[in-house]
């Protein structure tokens, strides 16, 4: 008999005989072969999902991002695509860039799920049958990349771990079994110098700190010898983040476009989330050899790249009327236009990146 999702989360804490970090539960909740939220057959994005992402709310999103690579592209460097979804995205930038005139020598995907990677095949294969040739998905990273990587709600996909202030110290969180239900069980007191933590916060806070993403961007630093890297997510900097406030962590799970906290229900079948701490990631990237260059809001970055131009641009009524309704799920402060936030590093390159032009909060890092 097939085990379900959950009987192999139960199996693997019983084995350990301790309780899993919340890291390893959110690694197999999303990305166990076959089984997990993101490399199962779930719908996911769009409006049949349980949420809808940027590239999937509108066109003109991609558009923008394409404007902001030419800056960049030079007809010998590439682009790379992290965790390309539906591949709609990189269908976007690519029909923006071929309109106008600048495409890449490559347009390379890096995507962990084997069904996503089939899906977004199929997308452009359907969208751009003309440009298949250049799009390449990669196993891992590629050697000396030179260009434009872009990370779309990907940093924030990544499993995280969980802490707890008790009696003067943060714990980690871990994920536990008992009488066969999966619960929250307090672990070891967390130590990593890596990953700055706010001191004066109350019994019981709760917060989240992203190991992962910090090895992501140090291997990144790695790899990339000259461009640019755009990473988009909903996120903030340091102090909102551990703001006292924000004492329940950032943790959030979306099944059938309904948010909830509770990351032991719809195993595989909920996306589970958590707040990217746009400081560390800054921070790592700085370390890393990476130069900050931008960090604004979604909204202003969209802007700064004319994203109204193309809505003028459009000649027939409904379609800017419908059109308008897309951007303003895209800019309004009150759908992702402020919590969405775009940071951008650069390395060995010169330039004075246009999607900054209205706005660039690098003070709030
Ligand atoms: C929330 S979805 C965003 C999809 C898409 N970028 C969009 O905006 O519609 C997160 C994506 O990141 C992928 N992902 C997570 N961690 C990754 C990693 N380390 N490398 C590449 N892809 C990753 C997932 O498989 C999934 O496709």
């Amino acid at each position: 008999m097939q085990r379900s999702l959950k009987e192999i989360i139960k199996n693997t804490i019983i084995q350990k005989s301790k309780p899993i970090g919340f890291d390893e539960f959110m690694d197999l909740a999303l990305y166990y072969p076959a089984k997990g939220y993101y490399s199962g057959g779930m719908q996911k994005f769009g409006e049949q999902g349980d949420f809808i992402t940027a590239p999937e709310t509108s066109d003109l999103f991609g558009f923008c991002l394409a404007r902001q690579c030419t800056q960049i592209l030079d007809g010998t460097n590439d682009i790379l695509e992290f965790g390309a979804g539906s591949g709609v995205l990189a269908a976007q930038v690519l029909f923006e860039l071929g309109r106008l005139g600048q495409l890449p020598k490559n347009y390379y995907i890096l995507e962990l799920s084997a069904e996503l990677q089939q899906r977004q095949q199929d997308t452009i294969a359907k969208i751009l049958p003309e440009l298949m040739d250049r799009v390449v998905w990669l196993n891992g990273l590629p050697e000396n990349f030179s260009g434009v990587v872009i990370a779309n709600e990907v940093l924030d996909a990544m499993p995280a771990k969980r802490l707890i202030y008790q009696a003067g110290k943060f714990k980690e969180l871990g994920v536990d079994c008992q009488n066969d239900a999966l619960v929250w069980q307090t672990k070891s007191i967390y130590n990593n110098d890596k990953m700055r933590l706010p001191t004066e916060v109350t019994q019981g806070y709760i917060t989240e700190v992203n190991e992962r993403a910090i090895a992501w961007v140090e291997s990144l630093s790695e790899t990339m010898d000259k461009g640019l890297v755009l990473l988009i997510d909903y996120g903030i900097g340091r102090e909102e983040y551990f703001h006292p406030q924000r004492g329940a962590g950032t943790l959030r799970c979306y099944y059938q476009h309904k948010a909830s906290e509770n990351p032991f229900v719809h195993i595989g079948k909920q996306d589970i989330t958590t707040s990217v701490n746009f400081s560390d990631i800054a921070e790592a990237a700085e370390r890393g050899g990476f130069e900050v260059q931008g960090y604004a809001t979604q909204a202003l970055f969209l802007i700064s790249l004319g994203i109204d131009e193309y809505l003028l641009a459009e000649q027939e009524t409904d379609k800017r009327a419908s059109l308008a309704q897309q951007v303003k799920q895209l800019v309004l402060p009150s759908a992702m236009g402020e919590s969405f936030k775009v940071l951008a590093l650069v390395k060995d390159t010169q330039v004075e990146l246009q999607g900054f032009k209205e706005q660039n909060l690098l003070h709030k890092l």
